[in-house]
């Protein structure tokens, strides 16, 4: 994407890309950010909370997380149980752990200095990210890996390539993208379907599956996290993935007596 391409969604989007392309003039002066320090206005922080549907259950990690503002949020105005910011500037966890403590949250959110590459992600139940496109692509595979299926992944600004974002939207000008981590379940199933079983082999891109079955009908489908649902032969399945099984889930026009396993 060209700085040009994202001038109308976001100036702060450009900002952070003339960024990386002046990067080593920037290196040699500071220290090596990946990513500068531009806040998400407000409004967006909200918005992204909200997408991502933050509640009680969630212990929420903020990759790069500047002053503090989208972890505070999310214990603070969303009723997180945890929050956790990392940045490599010391001067953000500073200004990050007075934001806290003004906000009357220490007991809940942490901010730690360090690299963002080197954290270890996989308890998140929400990943919040204001990087880049590039950070976004290095972040992909240990987010795709490393995140237990359902995690929600939230970016103001950046995408992450051909993986479509599960929702978007416009707030004051910026892009805000929503994904949630989907299961593996590439490879080849039996389904069982009252006195039917046939076979299925699953193709997966992401959250969208394709497949064919032992009898040459195509199947295509979707996860959104562990739920999939997926038409073959005119039938709409539905059903929740538990490792190596999916069971079904009751919805209006499926299929109601099936289940699947890995063959
Ligand atoms: C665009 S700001 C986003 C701040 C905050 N998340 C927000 O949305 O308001 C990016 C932040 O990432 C931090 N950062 C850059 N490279 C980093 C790295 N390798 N590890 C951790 N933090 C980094 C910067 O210091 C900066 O505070």
């Amino acid at each position: 994407m060209t700085i040009a391409a994202l001038r109308p969604i976001s100036l702060c989007a450009s900002a952070l890309a003339l960024f990386a392309l002046l990067q080593p003039a920037a290196q040699a002066q500071t220290i090596a950010l990946d990513v500068p320090y531009v806040p998400t206005p407000q409004p967006v922080v909200a918005r992204m909370l909200e997408m991502a549907n933050v509640g009680p259950d969630d212990y929420v990690v903020d990759l790069g997380s500047g002053d503090g503002r989208i972890a505070i949020s999310a214990v603070k105005d969303r009723g997180a149980k945890a929050a956790y910011g990392i940045d490599l500037d010391p001067r953000r966890i500073d200004e990050a752990q007075a934001n806290a403590k003004q906000a009357g949250v220490v007991d809940k959110v942490v901010f730690e200095q360090g690299d963002l590459f080197e954290k270890d992600i996989a308890e998140a139940d929400v990943l919040t990210m204001y990087l880049l496109n590039t950070v976004n692509m290095r972040l992909r595979p240990v987010i795709l890996d490393s995140l237990q299926p359902g995690t929600r992944v939230v970016s103001h600004a950046f995408s992450m390539g051909d993986w479509e974002p599960d929702r978007s939207d416009i707030v004051e000008g910026a892009r805000i993208y929503l994904w949630v981590v989907p299961a593996k379940i590439a490879g080849s199933w039996v389904i069982e379907r009252e006195n039917e079983r046939f076979t299925v082999d699953l193709d997966q891109h992401f959250q969208e599956i394709s497949g064919t079955t032992e009898h040459q009908e195509r199947l295509r489908g979707r996860l959104n996290g562990t739920e999939l649902r997926f038409e073959v032969d005119g039938q709409l399945y539905v059903g929740q993935v538990e490792g190596d099984r999916i069971e079904p889930i009751s919805a209006t026009g499926a299929v109601a007596d099936w289940r699947a396993r890995r063959s």
